[in-house]
């Protein structure tokens, strides 16, 4: 039977563990030849390994999305090994909590390169090659953080809210060239995003001392259970299927119903 992404090729940043790895997965289970892109080269090489033992087609790229020059080789390593791009996943970022009197500009602005710029980096360098070709689909990771406010998250909300302008403006330019821009907006996923970078942090900043910034916030979750990476990856894949051809432009909450809009 076929597969809903075969014959697909699909370049996947920030791919070496969390949601960009199970999007990965998802993916090249889906028939997609997969380009497991991150800037830990080993941890690329670690989920493309398991997808081609799994039967799939991948391969690991070296990438720092903050570098015009590395997004524009990985595409060319995916267009060599597997043919023309047809999905590409701005899945790279980086966590963080801190209060708005400690934030300080070189943090400010790590974080900026990498959760905006680098997704900036990622549409323009898609559209250079999917214009010509008249078709095409762009998937930036936004957040819930990028449709309400979050305290001590000042620069990640600011961060993820971009990537929902960027998603924005770019689909009404795209539309018309066939190419279309989608976000996904996932909650409280249990990543080492969540888990290692942002949950110590919070709970300190939150003067917790009897449960953790995560425990509190899971509590909370419509759903009533935290979310997993697979999660992101099945809106993902939804999003990719030919059944969504008529989408553009949207930023999906996949939250549990955190956010209802
Ligand atoms: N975990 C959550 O709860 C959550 C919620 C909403 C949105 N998101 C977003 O989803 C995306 C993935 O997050 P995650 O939870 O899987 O995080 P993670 O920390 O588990 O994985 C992030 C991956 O990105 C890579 N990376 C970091 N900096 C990079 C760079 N400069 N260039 C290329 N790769 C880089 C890391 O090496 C890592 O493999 C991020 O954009 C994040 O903001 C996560």
């Amino acid at each position: 039977m076929a597969k809903g992404l075969g014959g697909k090729v699909a370049v996947i940043t920030g791919a070496g563990r969390g949601i960009g790895q199970a999007i990965a997965e998802r993916f090249a289970a889906e028939g997609a030849a997969v380009l497991v892109a991150d800037v830990d080269v080993e941890a690329a090489e670690v989920v493309a390994g398991g997808i081609v033992s799994a039967g799939g087609s991948a391969r690991a790229q070296a990438a720092d999305v903050r570098n015009p020059a590395d997004i524009s080789a990985m595409f060319d390593a995916a267009e060599a090994a597997f043919g023309p791009v047809d999905i590409v996943v701005n899945n790279a970022g980086i966590g963080g909590a801190t209060s708005i009197l400690d934030q300080t500009v070189d943090d400010w602005d790590n974080m900026f390169a990498i959760n905006v710029r680098g997704v900036f980096l990622g549409v323009q360098e898609a559209t250079r090659r999917m214009l010509p070709r008249g078709s095409g689909l762009i998937i930036n990771l936004a957040s819930a953080a990028g449709k309400i406010g979050r305290p001590y998250m000042t620069c990640y909300c600011a961060g993820k809210h971009a990537v929902v302008g960027i998603t924005r403006a770019a689909a009404m330019e795209l539309a018309p060239h066939g190419v279309r821009v989608v976000a996904l907006c996932p909650g409280i996923v249990d990543t080492r995003l969540w888990r290692e970078d942002l949950n110590p942090d919070l709970t300190e900043l939150e003067g917790r001392e009897d449960e953790s910034a995560w425990d509190v916030r899971v509590a909370n979750i419509p759903i009533g259970r935290h979310q997993v990476a697979e999660d992101v990856a099945n809106a993902a894949y939804m999003l990719a299927s030919d059944d969504a051809s008529y989408i553009t432009g949207i930023s999906l909450s996949v939250d549990g119903g955190m956010v209802l809009h």
